[in-house]
């Protein structure tokens, strides 16, 4: 068992592989604290447990025998879920509200079990076992004033270093309680002199995901979003790094929220300098009624540490996802290659034009041709039609079955999109069901991109859009669906929750989505999903256990993409990336980029096309069989290989370098890009990583070995970077695989 109970010293204490993590009840009032989180301690068997430093035995911090200075206790204590209201001045984990109006809570320990494997939390996707061990640690605690009781949830997945933690709040009593805010999850570090980083990820529409670094200093330092969504704007992750924390050494604590809601993810540095981080939903418009006998599950936290820098953070959580959060036949299979006609046609396409794409594209090699927004009601734009979910005939002639049979008589398989959450004030939806729109009573809905949103706290609605999709996805051999979602919530407010359930819509909104995607991947076990909003305004752990990947941004442009694809890949493996070569110059930057480079960078993600293949030049044309091979060639590695970091053109300004390593080391992939050029310089010394140090590894391009070791310590040169473009490969000689360096150069001023 990877959880242990010492009952000396009342003391939890949770192994992963390279962790531990303690917690501790003290005091006869049975306060549960945290003791440790870090590299892993060796528990000896009869020996204390390490709790001295939590400093109880130190006369101010003894509550029940220090009464008249209890608040000492309460705001300097690190507590493992925290509550509101009684003395404890700092971010609290839980807050409530009684039927009195009364708001204090303090939950305190009442008794524990630890058992095999991990329960799964009702209506929320979270991480599953699968093959590895799992124990579990439930805490149960109990608020003897207010009857709210608590479940603290703790399960190890020892092998990638990561516990996942939930809550489960129960009201006990008869009279309502109203839940007012609930953290999944709260780490309190007591620390003293340490000093240390967040590291956040922020954006916008078409630059989702850039990585921020701030030292964190005294007070709250949050990220969160009220926007119905885990957002464009902010993530729903946090990390705490050890000041001089690099890619490769130093200490970092991630969390990370399997939500796709809205969120808070904190770090507080308080007075005595200790560190606690909170993560959850985001307490604005959320209140929650418990009546008698009723549960609240919290949606889960995934939370590692690494003592080997972000490298190790990222493997992690890369592990995590790929073994024990991504469902599904396409997990562990070659996602097929598609060409979509967004960028290619928008609005503007018919039966003929689809066919051929299709054709051009399976001359290519191309094997999935994806059908974008536009092909129902009258939706020439993207001001009609959401919820008509009946196909356009006028576009599509001879009907939906006609184009996936035609397209499938070319001999590529076939993928609708959808979008449907959302309801356009012009569709017959809309006129018959004007109240299924998310609005305030009496105040003018807020529209955005000439849409609303479906109230899917509402079962007929869910119903009624599940129907729909089912029955087009039903009517012709369809094999993918992107499921959009193209604005951000606002107007809480439904006409179907009464007035103390209103403030639930945003979560019973979530809950909505879950379930719909749940009957989905059901009914259709084998259709691959890929959810995308707005381009990655929804790339969350949430979405990504019901589909394998998630569109990353609507930004194509493949320079743009390496900030974007970096700080995805931070936390999320390659294969979740939905990343696809497209048309120069591109769409959102107008930039113009060798399509070598951009398939470079769309094969560090899912692999795909996104433009008309029937009218780019030639010479983009004739390379597409090339990118295909090696698509073919390396989409396993790319799934299932270890990424690491090299150089990024986020802090440079001049390149970007990544490399997977296969989890034996055996084979290496190594990408670079070069963005700028930099006039009369030396050859550039890359610092490799993901070898063995003591292998040798040829390069198949020259012949040239190298062993690991000098690769990663001395490093790999990149000559005559100015003006050219090559891809070299190594051979691991032992072992006679391959190991590939892919040297990707742009041509100097071109686009810029
Ligand atoms: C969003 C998506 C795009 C495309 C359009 C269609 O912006 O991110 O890929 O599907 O919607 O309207």
């Amino acid at each position: 068992m990877a959880i242990r109970y010492i009952e000396q010293d009342r003391t939890f204490w949770l192994d992963t592989e390279h962790t531990s993590y303690i917690m501790a009840v003290v005091d006869e009032e049975n306060f549960v604290g945290h003791v440790y989180y870090g590299q892993k301690l060796q528990y000896t068997e009869g020996t204390p447990a390490p709790v001295y430093l939590m400093r109880t035995g130190e006369a101010p911090f003894v509550p029940s025998k220090n009464n008249r200075e209890r608040v000492s206790f309460l705001d300097s204590f690190p507590m493992e879920y925290p509550g509101n209201g009684l003395g404890d001045y700092r971010e609290s984990a839980v807050s409530i509200r009684t039927v009195g109006g009364h708001v204090g809570v303090q939950l305190n320990y009442v008794s524990h079990e630890i058992v095999k494997g991990k329960p799964a939390l009702p209506g929320l996707p979270s991480t599953f076992p699968g093959e590895e061990d799992c124990d579990t640690l439930i805490l149960h605690l109990e608020d003897q004033t207010t009857g709210l009781t608590a479940e603290l949830i703790y399960t190890t997945f020892e092998k990638v270093d990561v516990i996942t933690r939930s809550v489960i709040l129960k009201n006990t009593t008869e009279q309502p309680i109203y839940l007012t805010k609930v953290m999944s999850a709260c780490l309190d570090l007591d620390c003293t002199d340490e000093k240390y980083d967040i590291l956040t990820l922020h954006g916008s529409w078409g630059r989702e995901r850039q990585m921020e670094r701030r030292s964190l200093m005294h007070g709250k330092q949050s990220v969160g979003s009220v926007r119905g969504e885990s957002s464009h704007q902010e993530h729903p992750f946090i990390a705490l790094l050890s000041e001089n924390a690099t890619q490769d050494t130093g200490e970092v604590y991630g969390m990370h929220f399997v939500y796709s809601g809205n969120f808070l993810a904190q770090a507080e540095l308080s007075q005595f300098d200790s560190v606690r981080m909170t993560m959850g939903i985001h307490p604005e418009n959320f209140v929650w009624k418990l009546e008698q006998g009723e549960s609240f599950a919290a949606p889960e936290v995934v939370m590692t540490y690494s003592s080997e820098g972000l490298s190790g953070m990222t493997h992690h959580y890369h592990d995590m996802y790929r073994e024990h959060l991504i469902r599904g036949e396409y997990r562990d299979k070659k996602r097929p290659i598609l060409i979509n006609n967004w960028e290619a046609t928008y609005f503007n396409f018919d039966t003929q034009k689809l066919l051929a794409i299709a054709k051009e594209a399976k001359a290519c090699g191309i094997e999935m041709l994806v059908m974008d927004d536009g092909w129902f009601g009258h939706r020439n734009n993207d001001d009609s039609s959401l919820g008509d979910w009946k196909v356009n005939t006028d576009k599509i002639k001879g009907g939906l079955k006609y184009l996936v049979d035609e397209v499938n008589n070319i001999g590529l398989e076939f993928g609708i999109w959808f979008e449907p959450e959302m309801i356009s004030p012009d569709s017959d939806l809309y006129r018959a069901h004007p109240d299924w729109a998310i609005h305030i009573d009496g105040r003018a809905a807020t529209q955005s991109r000439c849409q609303y949103v479906l109230d899917l706290s509402r079962k007929e609605v869910r119903d009624y859009v599940y129907d729909q999709v089912s029955a087009i996805l039903h009517s012709a051999n369809i094999r993918y669906v992107k499921w959009d979602m193209n604005r951000q919530l606002s107007d809480l407010g439904s006409s179907y929750l009464s007035a103390d359930h209103k403030e639930e819509l945003f979560h019973r909104y979530v809950l909505g989505v879950y379930e719909l995607q749940e009957r989905l991947v059901t009914e259709f076990p084998n259709m691959l999903l890929e959810n995308c909003s707005g381009g990655g305004a929804r790339f969350d752990p949430g979405m990504l256990y019901y589909s394998p990947q998630i569109w990353c941004s609507d930004d194509t442009d493949a320079i743009e993409r390496l900030l974007i694809q970096e700080g995805t890949s931070l936390i999320y493996p390659l294969c979740s990336m939905g990343a696809h070569v497209s048309d120069c110059p591109n769409h959102t930057v107008g930039r113009v980029t060798p399509f070598e480079t951009r398939g470079h960078v769309a094969l560090a993600g899912t692999f795909g096309y996104e433009l008309d293949v029937t009218k780019i030049p030639k010479e983009d044309r004739e390379q597409i069989p090339q990118q295909i091979a090696m698509y073919h060639k390396y989409h396993e590695l790319v799934r299932e290989g270890d990424y690491y970091r090299i150089a990024s053109y986020s802090e440079n300004h001049l390149y970007d370098c990544w490399a997977v390593s296969a989890k034996d080391k055996s084979e290496v992939l190594v990408t670079y890009v070069q963005v700028l050029s930099t006039p009369n310089v030396h050859s550039r010394k890359l610092y490799l990583k993901g070898f063995e140090p003591q292998a040798v590894y040829r390069l198949e391009e020259t012949g040239e070995t190298f062993t690991g070791e000098i690769l990663e310590k001395y490093g790999f040169a990149v000559t005559n970077y100015d003006n050219y473009a090559i891809a070299a490969d190594f051979n691991q000689e032992e072992k006679g695989l391959d190991i590939l360096a892919h040297l990707d150069v742009v041509p100097a001023g071109e686009g810029w």
